[in-house]
């Protein structure tokens, strides 16, 4: 396994000795690797050096030198921006340090996505004159961020829809449950979209009101009592027809 690379440090850092929580000196560096793109092609290094909140001078990899906000970060930068040798290092950070160690951690943790399952059930049926409600729920994904929205022939449904947040299972799966208030319309197709990195495209499943969990249950209850039934009832006729074929062979 490869180890991740350290960005190298052209400064002491000095923390502050802290005489106690309120009176203390902060004194950091903070370095952020932003992108978007899974090819890097954006990546864009800020390497920051702070005293207290503030920032008094930063490199950011698109400018390509050193920029300061304070008296002394601007005499900083001047300073380190002369340094041939290390404007050179500072530069080559883009693909040695965030490049590099993005590389890592997507193939340690952002490629190793899970898909939803995902179930659209009733909660709640409608009795006239209070709404039904139906629930999206999408179970065992990973990584955590999710969308979860409803969709009403087609068209973004907007309005009436709670969800929770996603919840941890403790073992690194999450699950989210998204609730959608509606009053039934004959003809109308109601879908749950699920968007999520494990998936290119997002996943759409159609609200079938005809079939619900229960109802399926009863069909697959009935239906194997149908397959056992006809088992049963040709076992015995195979039965039948052997004893009684078998009578008439015998001879006396
Ligand atoms: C880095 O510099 C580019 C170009 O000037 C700018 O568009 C971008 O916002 C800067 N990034 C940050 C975080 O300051």
């Amino acid at each position: 396994m490869s180890l991740p690379k350290f960005l190298s440090f052209h400064l002491i850092i000095l923390l502050s000795a802290f005489t106690g929580a309120a009176n203390g000196y902060y004194y950091y560096r903070w370095a952020e690797c932003i992108y978007s793109s899974s090819n890097y092609s954006d990546m864009v290094l800020i390497d920051g050096y702070y005293f207290n909140k503030f920032v008094y001078s930063q490199f950011n990899s698109t400018v390509g030198e050193f920029v300061g906000f304070t008296e002394y970060g601007v005499r900083n930068a001047e300073f380190w921006n002369k340094n041939t040798d290390l404007m050179q290092r500072e530069r080559a950070q883009v693909d040695r340090f965030c490049k590099y160690n993005a590389e890592l951690s997507d193939s340690a943790v952002r490629d190793k996505t899970v898909k939803p399952n995902i179930k659209v059930s009733s909660v709640k049926e409608y009795d006239g004159t209070h709404p039904a409600m139906l629930m999206c729920s999408a179970y065992r994904f990973y990584p955590q961020k999710i969308k979860v929205t409803w969709l009403k022939n087609n068209v973004a449904v907007t309005t009436d829809v709670t969800s929770t947040e996603e919840m941890p299972n403790g073992d690194w799966y999450y699950q989210i449950h998204s609730h959608l208030e509606y009053t039934p319309k004959s003809g109308e197709k109601i879908s749950c979209v699920v968007e999520h990195a494990s998936s290119t495209q997002p996943m759409i499943v159609d609200w079938n009101p005809a079939i619900q969990e229960s109802e399926r249950n009863k069909i697959a209850i009935g239906a194997s009592g149908l397959v056992l039934g006809i088992i049963i009832a040709a076992a015995g006729l195979i039965y039948y027809k052997k004893k009684s074929s078998g009578r008439i062979l015998v001879p006396h």
